[in-house]
């Protein structure tokens, strides 16, 4: 691949990314990949430094695989309950991420309720910032392993049909995979009842449809997501058994598919809601390869990070 380098101190999101940047982030967790599969999963490159995991929202695959990368990356790990600091007493998103910073530590990897949170935490602290999921704006890692492990999956992104496919108003993983998707030369066409498709969704590079038939048909890959019931998904459907006969992915569905579409999802799956466990755990779904593939993703944006704030703080001497 050409020559790029990563300046950036943050991951924010995925539409202040370059397609190079997007390509190197690709290229830097596939070699991360194979240490992953080493005996000693273990690296040096972050030896010294230290990763603060700040979640203000519930999480499982996200959480513990920053942790592993940061571990496997030989950085040492703070997890914060938050439940259990200061946050419950009032303090606030820049004062917690600025006392955390007076700990010496340098990069703080955020998962918040507010869209922005991460852009405003940045803006406040000289560490680097990677956003973990902010509101119902952006996802970038998340995005990151889903065009990884379909690259992996088919060798290649551009010119691939990917139909996203579920909540797509609340979800953060819709908008960071439209914008990676996009990026990359994919067509992508979201597909959900009206009262869940966001208004203006086209203008950000993908297609609208609300017919499941017509989103499948001729996909390669169908990103699944969640029903956000966290945040209201549920007002927008008379009732889950609705919404499942509808917009449901089945068995039967997915035989009138291309033979090897690549079924994938975020996590976590409601099962029976937005698919049935038979897909879930069918032939053609990568889910459990997306989990796995965000150690190594997740490692190269946490060492690419790490980097560029050395090398500009090098520059700066
Ligand atoms: N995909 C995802 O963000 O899962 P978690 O909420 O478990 O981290």
């Amino acid at each position: 691949m050409e020559k790029v380098i990563w300046t950036k101190k943050d991951l924010l999101g995925i539409e202040y990314l370059s397609r190079e940047e997007i390509e190197l982030i690709l290229y830097t967790a596939q070699s991360f990949k194979e240490v992953t599969t080493r005996q000693i999963k273990k690296v040096p490159a972050l030896r010294g430094k230290t990763v603060v995991n700040l979640f203000y929202e519930p999480s499982t695959r996200t959480r513990i695989s920053f942790e592993l990368a940061a571990k496997r990356l030989s950085a040492d790990v703070i997890n914060v309950a938050i439940e259990a600091s200061s946050v419950r007493k009032g303090e606030t998103l820049i004062d917690t991420g600025r006392n955390i910073e007076a700990l010496n530590i340098d990069i703080i990897v955020v998962r918040h309720n507010c869209s922005g949170a991460p852009n405003i935490l940045s803006r406040s602290v000289a560490a680097s910032v990677v956003n973990a999921g902010d509101g119902w704006h952006e996802h970038p890692t998340q995005a990151l392993l889903d065009v990884f492990t379909l690259k992996s999956k088919l060798g290649h992104i551009d010119g691939l049909k990917v139909s996203i496919i579920g909540d797509i108003a609340h979800s953060r993983v819709a908008r960071s995979n439209i914008w990676a998707l996009g990026k990359l030369g994919a067509a992508v066409t979201v597909c959900a009842p009206k009262m869940l498709i966001p208004e203006g969704i086209e203008k950000i590079g993908a297609k609208v449809t609300n017919d499941l038939d017509e989103a499948l048909e001729g996909a390669d890959a169908i990103n699944v997501l969640r029903m956000q019931f966290e945040r209201d998904s549920v007002v927008a459907f008379p009732s889950k058994l609705e919404y499942f006969k509808q917009y449901g992915i089945t068995r039967d569905r997915l035989e009138k598919c291309k033979k090897n579409i690549v079924v994938m999802h975020p996590g976590p799956i409601n099962r029976g809601i937005e698919m049935s466990s038979e897909v879930a755990d069918g032939q053609n779904s990568v889910i459990l390869e997306q989990v796995t593939n965000g150690i190594a993703v997740r490692m190269a944006v946490l060492y690419l990070v790490s980097h560029a704030k050395k090398r500009r703080e090098q520059e700066k001497v």
